[in-house]
């Protein structure tokens, strides 16, 4: 069956169901977990602990199929942990390839934040390039391929961040934030239960076949030079010493149209672009010193950005 835009929104609402059986919070932040699934990109979800970061990342696994893993990441983990390693057989003297826990179809990478950057390093390669290498050998790794990576944004001894080169290779970072008075006080009379079965929506061959339907929506030609121009905005704005990469500009486009997907639409409109311009570029940029001294973050220079950046086409306002 081929899939089309018109199968998308039933299957967010089952995915949205079965998600808000563990999780209480804003529907946006899971269309973002699906808008990453099929653009396809990786994602950081950041919070503080508590608010049910690796909850939310375990029950969206569930939902995919596939295989899964999770990686806690602690500061000895090594890379090898994550890769895999050659060892020695004892019984024939052979060197057998154990292959770690990346070779899965959704890898969840928590708190990866609390290892060093040549262990983080290992993972984000592996996103780069959908492959590992091994002492010297090439491994494929399965398709889809997902990371779902957490971490906790507050400055702790034992915490290493992200190098920004490598922040870059996730398509999106979802920050998780309290939950509202009434979402909390709901919450707790709904999950103070052991956490329920999370129902299994999708599969491998569907992911694929959803990011095949998303990669071919039409994208106009305004759309595009929108796009570019936030893109090229973020550059020059006063207060940012790294603007957006091309590669940005690229996973933009490709969130768009995912969101435009599971809209139920067959083209891109220029609230798709708005709704996720700051959950691709924000954590994309570096401020400036002095900026960052006042709290001002890559996300506001993202609002800066969309505030002076119009869209010039069909629907303009
Ligand atoms: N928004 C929420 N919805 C449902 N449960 C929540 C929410 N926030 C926190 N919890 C509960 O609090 C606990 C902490 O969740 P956890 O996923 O370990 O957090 P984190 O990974 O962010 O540190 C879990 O028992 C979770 O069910
Ligand atoms: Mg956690």
């Amino acid at each position: 069956m081929t899939v089309t835009p018109a199968h998308a929104p039933a299957l967010r609402k089952r995915i949205h169901d079965a998600l808000s059986r563990v999780w209480i919070g804003p529907a946006e932040t899971l269309d973002l977990l699906l808008t990453a699934l099929v653009a396809p990109g990786h994602v950081l979800l950041e919070g503080v602990p508590g608010v049910a970061k690796t909850t939310l990342a375990r029950a969206f696994t569930s939902t995919l199929g596939g295989d899964f893993r999770r990686i806690q990441f602690t500061p000895d983990l090594l890379p090898a942990d994550i890769t895999g390693a050659y060892i020695l057989n004892q019984r024939d003297q052979a060197f057998v390839l154990r292959r770690g826990p990346v070779f899965a179809h959704v890898v969840l990478g928590d708190e990866i934040n609390r290892a060093p950057a040549k262990t983080q390093s290992a993972l984000l390669e592996a996103m780069q390039e959908q492959q590992v290498t091994i002492e010297g050998d090439t491994l494929p790794l399965p398709d889809p391929f997902l990371v779902l990576a957490t971490q906790n944004p507050l400055e702790q001894e034992g915490v290493y961040p992200l190098p920004e080169a490598q922040v870059d290779r996730f398509l999106l970072k979802i920050e998780i934030g309290y939950p509202t008075t009434p979402d909390e006080r709901r919450m707790l009379e709904t999950y103070d239960q052991p956490v329920p079965h999370v129902p299994q929506v999708l599969d491998p061959a569907g992911i694929l076949a959803l990011r095949a339907a998303s990669a071919s929506l039409h994208v106009s030609g305004e759309i595009k030079d929108y796009i570019v121009a936030m893109v090229s905005a973020t550059r020059t704005h006063p207060r940012v010493r790294l603007g957006a990469s091309p590669r940005a500009a690229l996973g933009l486009m490709r969130a768009a149209k995912a969101m435009a997907f599971w809209s139920g639409r067959d083209f891109v409109l220029p609230d798709d672009v708005r709704a996720l311009a700051g959950a691709v570029l924000g954590h994309r940029l570096i401020v400036t010193p002095e900026a960052e001294l006042d709290g001002f973050s890559g996300r506001d220079a993202v609002d800066d950005t969309l505030r002076g950046v119009p869209f010039r086409g069909p629907g303009s306002r």
